[in-house]
C-alpha cells in the first residue's frame, strides 16, 4: 500500500494507484448529485465511482471541473452497462464526453452480460485500455469462476472486481481467490449491507469515539479493500471520509469478520 495525501491507496496490477476510500454516486443525480460530488471533493475524496447507468457522469464531470482540482489527482471509475455489450467503443466515448476527460482511471463491466462472463466484451475493455481510454480495466459482480473464464480466454485478469462487501458478507475465500489472481476486490454497499445497530459495532465504535458506520468503513481499510460509501448529506459525506485518525486492532478486525458467521 502507498500513501497519498488524502487516503491510503492500493496499487492495481499495471501500477495504477487507487485511493482506498472513494465516493459512491448511485442515486445521486441532477443538482443534488453535483453538490454531493463537489462537497466530497472539498472534503478530500480523490476517488469517485460513477457508471453510465447512474445517469450522472455529466454532474461528476462538472463538479470535478468546477472544483479546480487537477484531473490527474482524482481517480474516476465508470462502468459499461451489460446491455451495451457490443457497443463498447461508443459507450466509453459517451462516458468520456460526459465526464469531460480523455480517459477514466478504471472502466468496469457493470454486470456479467446476460449472467455470463462474455470474454469478447472483456477483450473490448482491454482494447480501450490499450488505446489509453482507461488506465485500468476490470469487472463488477463477477464470480471467481467467471473471472477464470476471462483469464483463460485472454490471459489477462481484471484489475478489479467490484462486488457487495460488508461485515455480514465478509468471505475470506473470495478474497484469497481474488488475490491469488491479482484481482483487487472493491466493496460496494458497505453501509446498506450492515446492521449499523449491531452491538459489536456499537461497542467498538464507542471505544474509539466514532460511529458504527466509520468502524465498518475503517474495517474495509484495515483489510486493504477499496470502499465507496455514498451519501447525499454533507455531515455523512465528511464522517465517511474521517477514517484516518483511528485504527482498529487485529482483535477488533477479527470480531467484525465474525459478524459474517452469525
Ligand atoms: N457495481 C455495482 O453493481 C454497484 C451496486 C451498488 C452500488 N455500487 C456503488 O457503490 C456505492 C455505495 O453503495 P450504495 O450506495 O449501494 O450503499 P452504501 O454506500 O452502503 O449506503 C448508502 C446508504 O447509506 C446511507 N448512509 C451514508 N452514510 C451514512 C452514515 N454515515 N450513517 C448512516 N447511514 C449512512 C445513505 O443515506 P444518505 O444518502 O441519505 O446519507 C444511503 O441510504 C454506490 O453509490 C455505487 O457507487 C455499485
Amino acid at each position: 500500500m502507498t500513501q497519498t495525501p488524502h487516503s491510503p491507496a492500493i496499487t492495481l496490477s499495471g501500477g495504477v494507484a487507487m485511493p482506498l476510500v472513494g465516493f459512491g454516486t448511485w442515486q445521486l443525480r441532477g443538482r443534488r448529485g453535483y453538490e454531493a460530488v463537489r462537497f466530497a471533493l472539498e472534503t478530500g475524496y480523490r476517488h469517485i465511482d460513477t457508471a453510465t447507468m447512474y445517469g450522472n457522469e455529466g454532474e461528476v464531470g462538472r463538479a470535478l471541473t468546477d472544483s479546480g482540482i487537477d484531473r490527474g489527482d482524482v481517480f474516476i471509475t465508470t462502468k459499461l452497462p451489460s446491455g451495451a455489450a457490443g457497443r463498447e467503443r461508443a459507450t466509453i466515448d459517451a462516458s468520456l464526453r460526459a465526464l469531460g476527460t480523455d480517459h477514466v482511471d478504471l472502466w468496469l463491466v457493470h454486470w456479467p452480460p446476460g449472467g455470463r462472463a462474455r470474454p469478447e466484451v472483456w477483450q473490448e475493455l482491454l482494447a480501450a485500455a490499450g488505446r489509453g481510454l482507461a488506465r485500468a480495466v476490470g469487472v463488477s459482480n463477477y464470480s471467481v469462476r467467471q473471472i477464470d473464464e476471462l483469464i483463460g480466454a485472454t490471459g489477462q485478469a481484471p484489475a478489479v472486481n467490484q462486488i457487495p462487501w460488508s461485515p455480514p458478507r465478509y468471505d475470506p475465500r473470495v478474497l484469497a481467490a481474488s488475490r491469488e489472481r491479482n484481482v483487487v476486490v472493491e466493496g460496494y454497499s458497505p453501509l446498506k449491507g450492515t446492521n449499523l445497530r449491531d452491538r459489536t459495532l456499537a461497542e467498538i465504535a464507542s471505544r474509539h469515539g466514532v460511529t458504527p458506520a466509520q468502524v465498518v468503513l475503517r474495517w474495509h481499510v484495515e483489510h486493504g479493500i477499496p470502499v465507496i460509501p455514498k451519501s447525499a448529506h454533507p455531515e455523512r459525506i465528511a464522517a465517511n471520509f474521517d477514517l484516518f485518525s483511528f485504527a482498529l486492532t487485529p482483535e477488533e478486525v477479527a470480531r467484525i469478520d465474525g459478524l459474517s458467521r452469525r
